[in-house]
């Protein structure tokens, strides 16, 4: 696997890998690397001939300073955890992608309007800036994100149709811990305590499907959080599954899920889960 770390050398090997007529799969992640993001890299290791994954840790999607300076930084690590899958890793510093604070202001319609999109003002618009330019360099055939980050898949499809890029996005299953949490990043700021109490939120979902409509499963999941001291939610929402606005029926939408987020401590973890 070969390291880049300027954009010069990113187009350039681009431009290599398309003269020679080879498909690009792209995996963007933002480091502090798990299983889940190892998913991703390896279906595209499956599905294309050359794999690209970037590890950026993109300044203007974080709305908390104190997020962005405390977000785990592993890179050695990291490349030696995808070392036997990518043929390239992108791990450009902040100044290569950013010489000058970007400008670029998107507007993502309804899908960014809810949950994450209003508790994180400005969040996606920062994810834009930064997939817009990466799916930019790399030219991928396909690109590939994970579907705990439902609502960002939603609005990178947005961004994909305004700005009439190429590239296949590919939705990617969420990949739990043994104990059944969604694997993130964030998880290493737990403590062993916190990362046990934390299986509780899949736990609670899993057992809000058996429940008959809306308001009984906000009722379920809104009482179960709050029996974890250690837990503070932040939002449940049940939502279309396609349009990401709030349903208050299971019959309201041809798919429906459930977006959670909860506070653990100071971390803040999200899951989501389908009832249809
Ligand atoms: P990051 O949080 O590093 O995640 C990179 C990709 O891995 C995203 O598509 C995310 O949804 C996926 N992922 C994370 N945890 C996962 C899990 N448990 N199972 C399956 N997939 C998982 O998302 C970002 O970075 C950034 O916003 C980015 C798209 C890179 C733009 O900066």
């Amino acid at each position: 696997m070969f390291v880049i770390d300027t954009i010069a050398e990113l187009t350039k090997t681009v431009a290599k890998v398309k003269s020679e007529g080879k498909t690009i799969g792209f995996v963007p992640t933002m480091g502090a690397l798990h299983d889940g993001h190892l998913s991703l890299i390896k279906r595209a290791r499956a599905e294309n001939e050359v794999v690209f994954v970037s590890i950026f840790v993109n300044p203007v999607q974080f709305n908390n300073q104190d997020d962005l300076a405390k977000y785990p930084r592993t890179l050695e690590r990291d490349l030696e955890l995808i070392g036997d899958y990518a043929d390239y890793a992108f791990a450009p510093s902040v100044e290569e992608v950013f010489p000058t604070p970007p400008t670029e202001k998107y507007h993502f319609g309804p899908v960014e309007e809810v949950m994450e999109g209003a508790a994180r003002p400005g969040h996606f618009n920062g994810v834009g800036v930064i997939v817009r330019r990466l799916l930019d360099w790399v030219q991928p055939d396909k690109a590939y994100f994970g579907e705990k980050d439902y609502q960002q898949i939603a609005v990178i499809r947005e961004l994909v149709r305004q700005c009439d890029i190429k590239s296949e996005i590919v939705p990617c299953p969420t990949v739990r811990e043994p104990n059944g949490l969604a694997m993130s990043s964030r998880n290493r700021r737990l403590t062993p305590e916190q990362f046990e109490t934390s299986a509780n939120i899949h736990r609670i979902l899993v057992e809000s499907l058996e429940l008959e409509d809306v308001p009984q499963i906000k009722a379920f999941v809104e009482s179960e959080i709050a029996k974890y001291p250690e837990f503070k939610l932040d939002y449940f929402e049940m939502a279309d599954a396609d349009t990401l606005q709030t349903v208050h029926h299971l019959d309201d939408a041809a798919g429906v899920m459930g977006f959670i987020t909860v506070y653990v401590g100071e971390v803040r973890l999200i899951d989501n889960i389908r009832y249809k």
